[in-house]
């Protein structure tokens, strides 16, 4: 006989009390509904793990946007409906709770996006990437707190498993394979050795998915604590490799995602250039069109291939600091951080940096109308004066109002 676990007191002490006040509410609601209702997937694996995860999600068996509208009618809260999806998101203050009618899918084709109708809770953790993630809490008043768990996601939990539920799991939606290697490397488990083996026979698969939703994944990727572990992991076994052809998760990448985290400059814009940085230009547009990288990512890792070719020139000692104004200015800071963390040559690292700590600060002090004043037509000529002040600045050659005035005076008599 499988003993009953509660986590009712895990709920309490995980928790905020307005999260928990809400389920409870919720599964009052849905009982008086005649209606069951169940915190479901991630947080629940998190609870059981003592990890901190306030993305609670609900599932209904029955309508969860009619009982949402219920919910979102009391305490001043939001409401975000999806009826095509049977799905609901209440928010209110900082907190934001999903809502969704329990539901099993089918898959027509590998890739595509399932079939959706509604179901029974058992389909709805069925249709579940992986046994650590299909694990429900019951929320009725009745039988609060009482754990689901129809495929031994608490054994897996204790044995630190990733496993999914089915051998045509990676088949249905291979971005589980994405999914498993974050989970993987985020909890320090092990992918189940049946797992294992079918994840590395269907990697191929990832092929179906279309260039959105592997973006997506990977910014998931990137969005983790230590994205290199999954990059490794995903390089070790042709994940990555599949992703586009090049890319390594290396001791080389380790070290510069750690360095760029120590420099607190760690986001999805640098992490990606970082990966991208021993790519070719032509490899580049390859990976920006693979993942179809909306534009500012695009342009970022545009921006980083062109900076490398600049990289020899910003080696130079005796460069001028308004040389290296000019060689990095108009680029975007994630471009400009990525070169800095990736550069070999310690001096162009010296030089981006005197960049981002001073050189693109710098202005004259000297404006349009002070010219005018001084009787300079607004025109070209003025604006040729203003960069030629804009480059003594830069370089030290003046250092105050006055000794611009009399710069501008020897250049305009
Ligand atoms: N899920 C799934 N297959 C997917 C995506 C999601 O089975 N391709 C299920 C899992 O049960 C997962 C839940 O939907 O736990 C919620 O998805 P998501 O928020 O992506 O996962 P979390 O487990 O909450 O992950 P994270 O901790 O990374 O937020």
């Amino acid at each position: 006989m499988t003993e009953t676990i509660n986590l009712s007191a895990k709920i309490e002490e995980k928790l905020p009390a307005e999260l928990v006040d809400f389920m409870r509410q919720a599964g009052e609601a849905a009982t008086a509904r005649g209606q069951k209702l169940y915190l479901v997937g991630g947080v629940v694996r998190d609870l059981l793990l003592g990890r901190a995860n306030l993305d609670l999600d609900l599932v209904l068996e029955g309508d969860a946007i009619s009982l949402a509208e219920q919910l979102a009618g009391t305490g001043g809260r939001r409401l975000k409906t999806h009826p095509r999806f049977g799905t609901a998101k209440v928010q209110w203050q900082r907190w934001s709770v999903d809502l969704t009618t329990a539901r099993s899918e089918t898959y027509d084709k590998p890739g595509a996006l399932p079939k959706v109708k509604p179901g029974s809770l058992a389909d709805d953790l069925f249709r579940r990437d992986f046994t650590i993630n299909a694990m429900a809490v019951e929320l009725a008043p009745g039988s609060y707190g009482h754990l689901i768990d129809p495929y031994r996601g608490l054994d897996d939990l204790g044995s630190k498993l990733v496993r999914i539920l089915h051998p045509v799991s990676f088949i249905d939606d291979s971005t589980r394979i994405w999914r498993g290697l974050r989970y993987e490397q985020r909890l320090d488990f092990h992918l189940e050795a049946d797992t294992l083996r079918l994840l590395k026979r269907d990697v191929p698969m990832l092929d179906t998915i279309s260039g959105d939703r592997l973006r997506h994944e990977l910014e998931m990727v990137l969005r983790e604590e230590r994205p290199e572990k999954v990059l490794r992991r995903a390089g070790e076994l042709g994940v990555l490799s599949q992703l586009y052809p090049g890319l390594t998760g290396d001791d080389w990448l380790a070290e510069k995602y750690a360095d760029a985290r120590t420099a607190g400059s760690s986001s999805v814009e640098v992490y990606l250039a970082l990966l991208a940085y021993r790519l070719t230009g032509e490899e580049t547009e390859g990976l920006i069109s693979r993942l179809r990288l909306p534009n500012p990512l695009a342009r970022t890792l545009r921006e980083t291939v062109s900076l490398k070719a600049r990289l020899p020139l910003l080696a130079d000692a005796k460069i001028a600091p308004s040389r290296i104004y000019r060689l990095l200015e108009g680029n975007s800071l994630p471009a400009i951080t990525a070169s800095l963390l990736a550069a070999d040559s310690a001096v162009a690292r010296q030089h981006i940096r005197l960049y981002l700590d001073r050189l693109r600060y710098v202005r004259p002090t000297l404006t349009g109308r002070d010219l005018q004043q001084m009787g300079i037509a607004p025109g070209p000529r003025m604006k040729e004066i203003l960069e030629r002040l804009h480059e003594a600045r830069l370089d030290g050659k003046v250092t105050s109002k006055k000794g611009e005035e009399e710069m501008v005076r020897g250049w305009i008599f």
